[in-house]
């Protein structure tokens, strides 16, 4: 079994089984590196990490006009519902959610959640990782996060891909990353959440020398609209 990942560019993916294709933080307009446009997506599922506007990005636009479900946290999914979302599955940490394809279960995130209407940051909960069970394989979305000891739990899940924001600033950066890596144990760790803006500019070739000098783990540094099999 396995899934395809691509890299659409900051920390939005897109994965497919072949049969079922899902959208993980689809911030694709106004998202500088994409090489895709947003209408282009047609997906089965839409998976959002927290309410950031660089992580929910195009979801809702794609939602209502696909009719997918979109699963979350709770506090988002009430949002997403209030912007005329129809399918929302709102969970919280521990929780696994259904959607067609695959599972998510919620796990912390040490960041925050708020959504920018133009106006305003309003809180929409906290924010998540999720591991995603998805075309026989298991993949961490860290999210964004700082470094934290509780990653050496989500190594039961027994991960075969993790993907991590690398970008420092607002997250936690390569050096972390190296160091969540030794936790979370996965063969193949897939850096994000770099170069998309000046603030999180980051040296990936750099990121994979040290991660594979120090861990048995490989990095699959995937530019915008690349992709990587997983499980294969
Ligand atoms: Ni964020
Ligand atoms: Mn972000």
């Amino acid at each position: 079994m396995a899934a395809t990942l691509t890299y659409i560019g900051h920390s939005a993916f897109q994965l497919t089984d072949g049969t079922k294709t899902i959208l993980i933080d689809p911030f694709v307009t106004g998202n500088p590196v994409a090489t895709i446009s947003a209408d282009s997506l047609s997906p089965d599922a839409i998976l959002i990490t927290h309410a950031h506007n660089d992580h929910v990005g195009d979801a809702i636009e794609i939602a209502k006009r696909v009719d997918c479900p979109v699963v979350t946290t709770v506090e988002l999914s009430h949002f997403l519902s209030s912007k005329g979302v129809k399918q929302v599955q709102g969970g919280n940490f521990g929780g696994t959610l259904s959607f067609p394809g695959g599972t998510a279960k919620i796990v912390p995130a040490w960041h925050s959640s708020t959504y920018h209407d133009g106006e305003h940051s309003v809180a929409q909960g906290i924010p998540a990782g999720l591991v995603v069970r998805f075309g026989g394989v298991t993949i961490y979305f860290a999210g964004d996060t700082c470094l934290f000891g509780d990653m050496a739990l989500i190594a039961d899940e027994a991960l075969d891909a993790a993907v991590l924001p690398i970008g420092d600033f607002f997250t936690m950066g390569p050096a972390d990353a190296v160091k969540a890596a030794k936790m979370l144990k996965a063969p193949l760790i897939v850096p994000c959440h770099y170069n998309t803006f000046p603030p999180i500019k980051q040296d990936s070739a750099a990121f994979k020398a040290k991660l594979e000098s120090e861990t048995s783990a490989k990095a699959a540094v995937l530019n915008p609209g690349e992709k990587v099999e997983i499980g294969a």
